[in-house]
């Protein structure tokens, strides 16, 4: 019973996050958008910095935007804050039931350090905590003066972390982890940048005095972070459902690449949506991007190289290494404590099942090493090179 209950907690909270990241990609994209379409004209009132037209929802909107504050603060302000709240504490649950819940299994691999279950949660936490700190200090220093230097900076230390957690972690919690920071960071910067400056300007100004502009530059700076950041947070979260990202040799260096593919990306849309000059240069650099996310992808796992013995496979030995390393999960009846049915209704337990499900175990367990989790049934590099040259060698 139990497992079932984890499964179905795990799908509920899986379905919260999904819909309050939504919410919060969503108006932030929105208010992107809006704040670079805002045009100045003679007329508008004063405090304006410009306005935008939109339609939508069978009506039409007049926005304007007041840099600094109206002449009256209206009684009803809407404060766009519960999204990112909302986003971090579901992704933090999904990483307790997921990960931490499932510490030995996702992100523990002995091969790369043996750790018990609450040394691993407790990196988890220092990793976020600590990161979160690197960085506030880094756009606090005087590094942070220079949009561009800062930016240099923190990708730097992106990919140093990115590296570090690849010698911790399995493949898959690694990846992960690093979009957990880089999550972490845009809630923080939500939470304890964008919101209490805002709040402290809104105060002065009911107090009548004038808000200090070092705090809503401070906000905008951090949001300009949040902006740059949406694509690659959202492949490093998915990453996890995609072995030949997470689980190969080079999965640290798919991090950086991904960075800089994420924020050329964006600033695509950053740019037309301004009405700049478009810089179609960006789909250049992206697809090279892309391109060699894929050839790094295939370089292997981290203990093979993805050169496939060529000797003529028996199926008998294929046979016996998917039944002693994958069928105690992969089975009808699972005689893994905790799993309690096939994981993703993957059944890997008869001669015909195997046959089956070759392409899957090639890209999972022989292009990768995301299976088994954390390597719990001690697959060694021979049996998975051993994979690799059957499965090639089927016709295709
Ligand atoms: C300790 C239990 C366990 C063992 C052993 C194990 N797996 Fe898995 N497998 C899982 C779990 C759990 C998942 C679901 C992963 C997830 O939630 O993303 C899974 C998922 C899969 C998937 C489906 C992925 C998808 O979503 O399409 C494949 C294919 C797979 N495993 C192959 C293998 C192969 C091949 C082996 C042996 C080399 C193996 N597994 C060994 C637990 C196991």
């Amino acid at each position: 019973m139990e497992p079932i209950v984890w499964e179905w907690v795990n799908f509920l909270v899986r379905w919260l996050h999904v819909i309050t990241a939504i919410a919060w990609i969503g108006s932030s994209f929105y208010f992107i958008h809006l704040d670079l379409s805002l045009r100045r004209r003679d007329g508008l009132p004063n405090g304006v910095a410009g306005e935008a037209w939109q339609v939508h929802g069978g009506g039409f909107y007049n926005m304007m935007k007041y840099t600094v504050a109206p002449p009256e603060l209206p009684e009803k302000l809407t404060w766009f804050k519960w999204e990112a709240y909302a986003t971090w504490l579901s992704g933090f649950c999904l990483l307790s039931v997921l990960y931490y819940h499932g510490a030995e299994l996702y992100m523990i691999d002995p091969a790369v350090l043996d750790i018990p279950w609450w040394g691993a949660v407790l990196l988890s936490l220092g990793a976020l905590g600590m990161g979160w700190h690197v960085y506030d200090r880094l756009c606090k220093s005087p590094l942070g003066k220079d949009d561009v230097k800062l930016a240099a900076a923190g990708f730097v230390f992106l990919v140093l972390v990115a590296w570090g957690l690849s010698h911790v972690f399995s493949g898959r919690a690694a990846m992960l982890h690093v979009g957990a920071l880089i999550g972490t960071m845009m809630s923080a910067n939500v939470f304890r940048i964008i919101i209490p400056n805002q709040t402290k300007a809104v105060a002065a100004m009911k107090a009548g005095q004038v808000p200090d502009p070092a705090l809503g530059k401070q906000a905008k700076q951090r949001s300009l972070h949040n902006n740059y950041l949406t694509l690659p947070v959202v492949f490093l979260m998915i990453s996890n459902h995609y072995p030949l990202a997470f689980g190969t040799r080079y999965s640290w260096v798919i991090v950086a690449v991904v960075l800089v593919v994420g924020a050329v990306i964006r600033h695509f849309f950053n740019s037309r949506h301004a009405g700049k000059p478009t810089p179609w240069w960006t789909w250049a650099v992206a697809a090279a991007g892309v391109a060699v996310i894929v050839v790094l992808s295939a370089a292997g796992t981290r203990t093979e190289s993805a050169a496939a013995a060529s000797d003529k496979v028996e199926f008998a030995q294929v046979e016996e290494v998917v039944l002693s390393r994958c069928s105690m999960c992969h089975a009808a009846q699972p005689v893994w404590e905790g799993i309690g049915v096939p994981p993703r209704g993957v059944m890997l337990d008869s001669a015909e099942a195997i046959g089956r499900h070759a392409s899957q175990i090639r890209v999972w367990a022989a292009l990768s090493d995301a299976m088994p989790p954390g390597n719990v049934t001690g697959i060694t590099p021979e049996e998975r090179r051993l994979l690799a040259a059957w499965t090639d060698q089927l016709p295709r």
